[in-house]
């Protein structure tokens, strides 16, 4: 894995969004992996400013969100949905169906997940997945113990991601208890994966990921089976390397 130190969340941020815009610069028809929480916020603003700047055009690209909340419509606030359309989606020109968020709300949520996992096979597949990192190790909603030959499906989350997203949330009792998650090989089946981690919370997870044995215990460790990971990690969430 290619492993990036910038000095802070603002430089983290910039330099994602700049590896983002260059891919699709390279290739109009780009599909994207996006990713939520705290972390790519920074990126998907400094996107929008290169979009603004440049000029760069989406206009024939499609992006795939890695998970969203069981029970949670796409006008709830707190849903993966709503943080795109307003971190991301309300800004660029993106077709919007094209911008592809699992539907946590769907009634029969088993299809749900074949059919995610399929639209991303028709679209060609992932070129360039962006991801976060959670305290303990998960990437995407892939909670300690995913399997490597995981899909997309519904996830138990456990009760520390639960409590660290409930920030969110009026209240952790309202935090949903499960989500729709690509798997960990559906993850490992875009062409590069970029992973974003700031701060002195994420430092052991951080570690773990990069010089721990690949295991299922800490999901994000098994990007260590793809070949092209680039981890870019501010000097906080470094200090433990
Ligand atoms: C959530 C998301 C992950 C994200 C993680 C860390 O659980 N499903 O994709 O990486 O939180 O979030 P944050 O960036 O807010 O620390």
């Amino acid at each position: 894995m290619k492993l990036v130190i910038v000095k802070d969340y603002q430089e983290m941020s910039r330099k994602a969004a700049e590896l983002l815009a260059q891919e699709v610069k390279n290739n109009p028809q780009t599909v994207l992996g996006l990713a939520t929480g705290g972390t790519p916020v920074g990126m998907y603003r400094e996107l929008v400013k290169l979009y603004q700047e440049e000029g760069i055009d989406f206009s024939q690209a499609s992006s795939f969100n890695l998970d969203e909340y069981v029970g949670l419509s796409s006008t709830h606030p707190q849903s993966y949905r709503a943080y795109m359309q307003e971190n991301l989606f309300r800004h660029i020109n993106l077709p919007k169906d094209k911008a592809h968020v699992p539907a946590g709300d769907a009634k029969d949520l088993e299809k749900e997940c074949a059919r995610y996992e399929e639209a991303i096979h028709e679209a060609g597949g992932i070129d360039i997945q962006v991801l976060g990192i959670g305290n303990n190790g998960h990437i995407g909603f892939n909670e300690p113990g995913s399997s490597a030959e995981s899909t997309t499906r519904v996830v138990q989350l456990t009760q520390s991601t639960i409590e660290a997203n409930a920030r969110y949330f009026a209240s952790v009792e309202e935090v949903p208890t499960q989500a729709v998650s690509m798997g960990i090989k559906t993850i490992l089946g875009a062409k590069k994966i970029v992973l974003l981690a700031s701060g002195e919370a994420k430092a052991e997870a951080v570690r773990l990921m990069l010089e721990g044995e690949p295991t299922a215990d800490v999901p994000a460790s098994l990007l260590q089976l793809h070949p092209d990971v680039t981890v870019i990690v501010d000097e906080a969430a470094a200090s433990r390397l």
